[in-house]
């Protein structure tokens, strides 16, 4: 087959969906593989490292063009007529983004949107929200410590002692628990929060404490229970708890870090107006649901109506990170890790004689399904 592998476009976006090391992959494979020219600059891969690997550069018409378009985010509105009706577009396509799953479908092309995958032992090596939140959570961490006008570890010098950060992590799905591992690195003190109770061992063997908030009613204990590996929306008096108890850890925090999300949904709330206005001076949060939580104030915070989406802020003495790509930040392992999901995932659709076969039959191949031949085949 002819794959693509066009460069990417969208603000802030520095990965690239192929690597060399892909490439030659899929050109041992039997594949032809055309790059645009710049594709992987931002992530340090350079056009004479996929020539020599086998790609064909070119521009950006040829690598939409192609019959298999390889992208990690949903191409724009001036790149959409670039793909050809027939065409095998896959990517991180925003499979609860109705408006996007349309023009997709439009434009008369088959879609795969990675994100949707189960969270299955068998998805694993091309779980790409894990790759990626992997990244996102130990970035958090860095851009944390950068900003944070203190010391992360415990110092004893001459001068004086130094107390060790108390680092707060909200959510600890993939990035959460990242975030933990990188912050106790560091030397910091960590405790975190999250709604499903499988996580407490996890947090608690990376040397962090678990912030209980006990269920109270069968519908709590069940909801909890998540669903697919991910949260439901908690009911109100368990959050209500969960809220005072967060108030309180985070006005003794130097750092927090929050990664709540609910897939299909706005992100939780976890940090109030109130909370942030009681933490610290120099304080320091990091937002990585900025721009998915519930309007406020005209614009979409994330778990802290306060953080404004790509943007860092300082509110009531406090330094509020809204990045919402932080994966892009670790441009050149952020597109390694994903450029080998895409590998592992293009097994599951094409054979080894080189021709496209989209099994249903195979729950991955179903549940990523987006758009078939212009027909919008997932349900959001
Ligand atoms: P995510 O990015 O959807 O959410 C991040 C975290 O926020 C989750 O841990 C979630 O429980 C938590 N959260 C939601 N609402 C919250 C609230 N009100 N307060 C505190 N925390 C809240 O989750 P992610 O990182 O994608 O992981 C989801 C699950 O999938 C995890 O159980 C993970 O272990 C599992 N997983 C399984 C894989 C596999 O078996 N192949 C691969 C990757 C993840």
């Amino acid at each position: 087959m002819l794959i693509g592998i066009p460069k990417e476009t969208r603000a802030f976006e520095t990965r690239v969906a192929a690597t060399p090391e892909t490439v030659k992959k899929y050109v041992s494979q039997g594949h032809r593989v055309t790059v645009q020219r710049g594709a992987g600059t931002a992530a340090s891969y350079l056009d004479d490292a996929y020539a020599d690997a086998g790609a064909e550069l070119a521009d950006a018409l040829a690598a939409l063009g192609a019959e298999l378009v390889l992208k990690v985010q949903s191409p724009t509105d001036s790149e959409l007529p670039l793909l050809k009706r027939g065409t095998v577009l896959i990517g991180m396509l925003e499979p609860f983004n109705n408006e996007n799953a349309l023009k997709l479908a439009a434009a008369g092309i088959t879609a795969f949107a990675l994100e949707a995958a189960p969270r299955t032992t068998r998805a694993q090596s091309l779980d790409v929200l894990s790759s990626q939140a992997n990244i996102a959570g130990y970035k958090a961490v860095l851009l944390a410590a950068d900003l944070y006008p203190r010391f992360m570890p415990m110092l004893m010098t001459a001068a004086g002692t130094v107390k060790a950060a108390r680092v707060l992590v909200l959510g600890a799905g993939v990035a959460g628990l990242q975030a933990i591992a990188t912050a106790k690195r560091l030397g910091a003190v960590v405790e975190a929060s999250d709604v499903r109770p499988a996580v407490k061992e996890q947090i608690e063997s990376l040397g962090a404490k678990f912030l209980d908030v006990p269920y109270e009613t069968d519908e709590e204990r069940e909801a909890a229970q998540g669903i697919g590996g991910y949260a439901r929306p908690m009911p109100s008096a368990w959050l209500a708890r969960q809220s005072a108890l967060v108030h309180e850890r985070a006005i003794q925090a130097d750092v927090v870090i929050s990664t709540a999300l609910i897939p299909g949904r706005p992100a939780p709330t976890l940090l109030s107006v109130e909370t942030v206005q009681a933490m610290k001076p120099g304080s320091v949060v990091i937002d990585l649901a900025a721009g998915r939580g519930p309007e406020y104030g005209g614009r979409r915070g994330g778990n802290c109506p306060l953080t404004d989406a790509d943007t860092v802020v300082v509110k009531h003495s406090v330094t509020l990170v809204g990045h919402t790509n932080l994966a892009s930040m670790v441009a050149s392992d952020a597109s390694a890790l994903y450029a080998r999901n895409l590998l592992d995932f293009m097994k599951l659709i094409v054979t080894k004689e080189g021709t496209l076969n989209i099994d249903l039959a195979d729950d991955i191949v179903a549940a990523t399904l987006l758009v078939r031949d212009g027909e919008i085949t997932h349900k959001a």
